[in-house]
């Protein structure tokens, strides 16, 4: 393989960034709607160990190391890993990407890719890769944008007419990388239809075993209402067959 460039989405230089913005409770989507769902796959699976794949500075294996699991995290982006690893000194976390997981076949009860599956560019591989890591009857669990909300990205939130809050749809079956910016962060992200992911994680021959888009559980009033008239999370749990 050749060797790949750790800032070709813009990761590398937004680093520094999140991890100034990034609490430990996490932000708003994590808080107050995916932690608690996720949490709940993750203890309904039953698995042992998990696989964190583009696990940021290690939030996610935290938790579910608090939990009992034994955690790997996986990321490309050496600040994040270094961040990671001083967090939680004895865990095990590596610098490499989904694409090419360093792990054996049939090596982990779950993976995990907790928001970061439209930030992989070769997503069908890094699907592929999931399953293969994952013992029989293992799952593979997914965090991910929505792709009507990622389908205009650029746009961003707009005030309509009436002063509400609304993020257009665009181009929705284009599937393409944007360059989308937020609190100081540059990245670039995959809008991809609901299909494409679909298509790759069937052709991984996964089962899927769950399907949630769900609500927030706290957080402040606006942000729950304009999050309800504008969901923008979807989970889904798949199965590897025995
Ligand atoms: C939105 S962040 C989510 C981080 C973490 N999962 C969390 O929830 O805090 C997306 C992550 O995907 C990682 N990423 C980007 N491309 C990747 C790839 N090819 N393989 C693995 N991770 C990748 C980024 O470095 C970044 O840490």
């Amino acid at each position: 393989m050749t060797k790949r460039d750790p800032d070709e989405n813009g990761w590398l230089s937004s680093s520094q960034a999140w991890l100034d913005r990034m609490p430990e409770t996490g932000d708003f989507a994590r808080e107050f709607i995916l932690d608690a769902p996720m949490t709940g796959r993750v203890a309904a699976s039953g698995a042992k160990t998990m696989l964190d794949i583009g696990c940021g500075d290690g939030r996610f294996c935290r938790m579910m190391k608090a939990h009992g699991l034994q955690t790997f995290g996986l990321d490309p982006i050496a600040p994040f890993i270094a961040r990671a690893r001083a967090r939680d000194p004895d865990g095990d976390y590596r610098v490499g990407f989904a694409e090419a997981l360093p792990f054996g076949d049939a090596t982990v009860d779950l993976t995990v890719f907790y928001l970061s599956l439209i930030d992989i560019d070769d997503m069908p591989t890094a699907c592929r890769e999931a399953a293969r890591v994952v013992k029989p009857g293992g799952r593979v669990l997914i965090a991910n944008l929505t792709s009507f909300f990622t389908s205009n990205g650029t746009t961003g939130w707009i005030t309509g007419k009436d002063g509400r809050p609304y993020h257009p749809l665009g181009r929705y079956l284009e599937e393409r990388a944007d360059w989308v910016e937020w609190d100081g962060l540059r990245v670039r992200n995959w809008h991809r239809p609901l299909s494409a992911y679909m298509t790759a994680l069937l052709d991984a021959r996964l089962t899927l075993t769950h399907f949630d888009e769900p609500m927030p559980t706290g957080g402040p009033a606006d942000r729950r209402a304009r999050y309800r008239r504008t969901p923008f999370t979807m989970i889904m749990e798949w199965r590897k067959s025995l």
